[in-house]
């Protein structure tokens, strides 16, 4: 039977390598279609965990992991054999850094050299890992080429950046539009009627790298007008009576031309802070810099510095030395009600600041164990006594969950990174945005 019938009638058994924050998701979603989906990941744990319908992706729903696994839509391994029974794979592998901020593709061409051995005609494979334009047709193509079939005329190839935004309740897979590039139309066709399946809008465009490129600039848009407020929060902090949060409100009832962004500790996560290094390093290979990159990841990564030094002259301020200073850091997460720290600017802070003070300690639902540079945590418990034993509590992540009435009333000093404690007046609180 040929690929496009078998998609149609949902009997193409589908791969997904990389089962975390977006390879699981995905894998559920066709496995809910009706599709026999294969997850592969190299850690065991996951594979254990989902053998056994146990879910570990907080955007992933228990039931529907359950469900498909005991009714045998979904398995793991760590086996990259089962690619020969499969007709379409998708890689959703990490896509980090190094240490000097190049960008490490290992995870993507390790993949791709486990797929070469299972590569055969007519299967569709599409890398959906964020990465620099040409990854897919300089970087997966040829090694997939090395067996002697052909992208193009053997088998189907193409790029599709994952959009998904982790705890957002609002744009699910099925509601958020995906791009596709195809490496020839044919290609993109393919892609296109396998997303299909699960996601209503499909959204083509001409090449693999136009699509790598498009997920690119989706996050460094991100980045730079994140870095925009950020510098114009710090300017905000030496002026009289200029609150940046109000500024921003008040801007976005602009009703056309301007999208609200808000300052805060810094980027985290495993997009914003990373993703911009991919395209600032492949444009040098084009002798081009791409400065407004360099100079939102600046502002941006000064950001939990400025922090730590705010939260030192609040200390001051209030007749406080940090060295005898307890602080309590509340949410260590990247954003609100995830349980997601990578690269989390909380981590920085805690870094930065542990040193600095007598104690530090943190609270976070959603993380109850933290490693840092400094040493592993455990998530402390928030209580009215906790709070008032300490000397200044520091919002890194505002979580729906904590009570910041409670957490102002009961504190004595309130240095705010979110503008949590919008509603709540009081001279206890700091806010990073106004002076
Ligand atoms: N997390 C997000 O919100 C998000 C959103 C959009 C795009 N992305 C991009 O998607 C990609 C994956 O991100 P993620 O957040 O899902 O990462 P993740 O770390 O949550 O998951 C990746 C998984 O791949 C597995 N893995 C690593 N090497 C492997 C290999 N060779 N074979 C099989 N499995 C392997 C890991 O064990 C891990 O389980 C990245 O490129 C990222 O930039 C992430």
């Amino acid at each position: 039977m040929e690929l496009k019938q078998k998609i149609e009638t949902r009997r193409a058994r589908i791969a997904v390598i990389g089962l975390g924050y977006v390879g699981l998701p995905l894998a559920v979603e066709f496995a809910r279609a009706g599709f026999e989906v294969l997850g592969i990941d190299l850690d065991q744990k996951k594979v254990a965990n989902i053998n056994k319908g146990k879910n570990y992706i907080i955007d992933v729903n228990d039931k529907h992991l359950k469900d498909v696994v005991s009714h045998g839509k979904l398995k793991a391994t760590t086996d990259y054999g089962v690619l020969k029974k499969c007709d379409a794979v998708h890689i959703c592998v990490p896509t980090p850094f190094t240490a000097t901020k190049d960008p490490d593709i290992s995870y993507i061409i390790n993949s791709a050299q486990g797929i070469a051995k299972h590569l055969h005609k007519g299967m569709l494979v599409i890398l959906k890992s964020t990465t620099y334009p040409e990854t897919t047709t300089k970087v997966v193509k040829p090694i997939l080429e090395k067996t002697g079939l052909v992208a193009g005329k053997d088998f189907y190839l193409a790029f599709s950046p994952e959009r998904i935004d982790p705890g957002n309740q609002k744009f699910t897979t099925a509601t958020t539009p995906t791009v596709v590039g195809g490496y020839t139309p044919a290609c993109g066709q393919m892609a296109k009627l396998m997303y299909n399946q699960i996601i209503e809008k499909i959204v083509m465009v001409s090449s693999p790298s136009t699509a790598e490129m498009t997920k690119l600039l989706e996050n460094i848009f991100r980045s730079v007008n994140i870095a925009l407020v950020n510098e114009l929060a710090c300017l905000c902090e030496r002026m009289d009576r200029v609150d940046m949060w109000e500024v921003v409100d008040a801007a976005a009832t602009k009703p056309y031309g301007f999208m609200p962004f808000y300052p805060g500790p810094g980027l985290g996560g495993h997009c914003i802070p990373i993703d911009p290094y991919y395209l600032a390093w492949k444009a040098k290979e084009y002798d081009f810099h791409t400065d407004f990159i360099e100079l939102a990841a600046e502002t941006n990564e000064n950001m939990p510095y400025h922090v730590v030094n705010k939260v030192i002259a609040a200390l001051s301020d209030k007749g406080m030395a940090a060295s005898r200073s307890k602080v309590l850091v509340l949410g260590v997460a990247f954003k609100r009600d995830i349980d997601d720290v990578r690269s989390s600017p909380a981590i920085k802070i805690i870094e930065l600041l542990a040193p600095k003070v007598k104690s530090l300690i943190y609270n976070d639902p959603f993380v109850p164990e933290l490693e840092t540079g400094w040493k592993k945590m455990r998530s402390t418990k928030l209580t009215q006594q906790l709070i008032k034993s300490v000397d200044c509590i520091l919002i890194t992540t505002d979580h729906t969950c904590y009570d910041f009435n409670m957490i102002v009333k009961n504190a004595k000093l309130v240095v705010d990174t979110r503008n949590a404690t919008k509603k709540i007046k009081s001279g206890k609180v700091v806010k990073i945005g106004r002076k």
